[in-house]
């Protein structure tokens, strides 16, 4: 369970977290939307660890243990993983290379031996499948040259292939074709167990509706300032963020 109290967060000395409260639990599927400039990778860049934000004020726990006080590595250890809005790309390490350096981190944390090289492969080939990656893609360098939609559906894939605990999508579904987005959303949907709790950060109910969350925040200005169900994001889809706005003066 993530448990976030009271979040401040600045960058560059300007406070743009001005106190969030948000607790997923176990199996929950949280969406987060709000204007441009929100707060809203912001949000998933403090929860992982982004050294570019400084938290001031506030904690988050991660099923009791003091977040915040871990590493970035460390918390992806513990299974959390954000997919990023704009993913990056990592000329010279092969796609075969990082995700087996990635998975093995994770595997030597569960005090587990590195998965033997003709069973990571066959580990890459299966979630490959999950979510139609081309296999061209996964020979090749991390994201160097994928187009914007091959870039989101590569996050989904290292997703599939770190089976976290906690994903945070932040505007996965962005740059995706309709095909591309149907198969993506069915992939994370086919990856959920009871145990994994998801944030996904959208502009768009489309992907809503393939991913069903259980709950809707709007972030405004650094704060949550409206919650509800599904039909929040079909509201926000046809009447857009102003009488959410006009509500809160
Ligand atoms: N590295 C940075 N330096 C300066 N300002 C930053 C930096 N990163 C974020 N900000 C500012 O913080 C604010 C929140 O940005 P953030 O990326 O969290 O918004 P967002 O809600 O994700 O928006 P979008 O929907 O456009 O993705 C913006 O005003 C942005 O300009
Ligand atoms: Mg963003």
């Amino acid at each position: 369970m993530l448990q976030i109290s009271n979040l401040h967060a600045s960058i560059g000395g300007k406070e743009i977290l001005k106190g969030i409260d948000l607790t997923v639990k176990d199996g929950e599927v949280h969406a987060l939307m709000g204007l441009n400039g929100a707060g809203k990778s912001t949000l998933s860049g403090v929860i992982v660890g982004h050294p570019a934000y400084e938290v001031t004020q506030g904690s988050i726990t991660w099923d009791g243990k003091d977040l915040l006080s871990l590493k970035p590595e460390e918390r992806a250890n513990e299974g959390i993983f954000l997919s990023f809005q704009q993913p990056v790309e990592i000329p010279g390490v092969s796609m075969v290379n990082f995700m087996r350096a990635a998975l093995n981190a994770r595997r030597k944390h569960q005090g587990l031996d590195p998965l033997p090289a003709a069973e990571f492969l066959k580990l890459m080939r299966e979630k490959r499948k999950i979510v139609e990656l081309d296999s061209k893609l996964t020979s090749r360098s991390v994201n160097e040259g994928f187009s914007g939609g091959e870039k989101k559906r590569n996050e989904i894939f290292q997703m599939a292939m770190l089976e976290p605990r906690l994903a945070i999508l932040d505007e996965t579904d962005s740059g995706l074709d309709v095909d591309a987005l149907r198969i993506v959303a069915e992939g994370f949907n086919k990856l959920r167990t009871p145990q994994t709790s998801a944030i996904v950060i959208t502009h768009y109910q489309r992907l809503l509706d393939y991913l069903r969350p259980d709950t809707v925040h709007v972030l405004i200005d650094g704060r949550i300032v409206k919650t509800g169900g599904p039909e929040l994001a079909a509201e926000i889809e046809s009447r857009g963020f102003d009488w959410i706005v006009k509500g809160m003066e």
